[in-house]
């Protein structure tokens, strides 16, 4: 099958399209109001964009509470939310209202961050903590502007729990990092396999 994207014409009872660009990360973005006021929520539309100097971005669908704060006060973290952690996780997800606190509603123990204000989520085995850089809105190609916004963050400090540290490497299946498929379908890692990179000259006849 193929369909258009502006005619939707897929046919299917569900857009296919966040089906198929998965797995997906889950970054579990905590910031602070203006009044310092914690928020929590998860956002799979969020990706590491750069390792050396690390960046991530996480999109928007609108302004929601996690964009506007991050706008506003220049911080947060991304605590990777793993397999043990997803009914938490999903739960932080609900549309409350701004200023109500997800993690003292939920029950999720917060840890301090060093480098950066708003708090990790404490059981999470690895967590980053951004400064805000900027905010890009998408444009389409015909010049309208859409409701989604890019937020992209520089990655000041990184916390990892030393049990999913093996021989000096993280160990994946330790890490047990939950993704996002389409739908309300998620993942987990099962199996990890090594592929070293090739030089230009194995792939290169002569
Ligand atoms: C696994 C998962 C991934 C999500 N990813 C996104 C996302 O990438 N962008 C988005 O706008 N909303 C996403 N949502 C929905 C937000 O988590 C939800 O709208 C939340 O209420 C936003 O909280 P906030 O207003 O406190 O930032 C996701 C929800 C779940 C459960």
């Amino acid at each position: 099958m193929h369909y258009d994207t502006r005619l939707k014409d897929h046919g299917l009872p569900h857009d296919p399209f966040t089906a198929l660009v998965v797995p997906r990360p889950i970054g579990w973005i905590s910031s602070l109001d203006r009044q310092g006021g914690l928020n929590l929520a998860p956002y799979s539309f969020f990706n590491a964009v750069s390792g050396r100097p690390p960046f991530v971005i996480f999109a928007s669908n609108n302004r929601k509470h996690s964009q506007a704060n991050v706008e506003e006060t220049g911080e947060f973290t991304v605590s990777i939310a793993s397999s043990a952690q997803r009914v938490e996780m999903n739960a932080s997800s609900a549309p409350v209202p701004a200023g109500v606190d997800e993690a003292a509603l939920l029950g999720i123990d917060m840890a301090p961050s060093r480098l950066v204000r708003p708090p990790r989520v404490a059981k999470s085995p690895a967590a980053l903590e951004c400064a805000y850089v900027k905010s890009v809105a998408l444009t389409g190609r015909d010049g309208a502007v859409h409701p989604t916004t890019i937020v992209i963050g520089e990655v000041l400090g990184v916390y990892i729990d030393d049990r999913v540290i093996v021989d000096g490497r993280v160990d994946f299946l330790r890490l047990q990092p939950l993704s996002r498929l389409g739908y309300r379908d998620y993942g987990v890692l099962t199996e990890v396999f090594e592929m070293p990179r090739p030089t230009a000259e194995e792939i290169m006849p002569g």
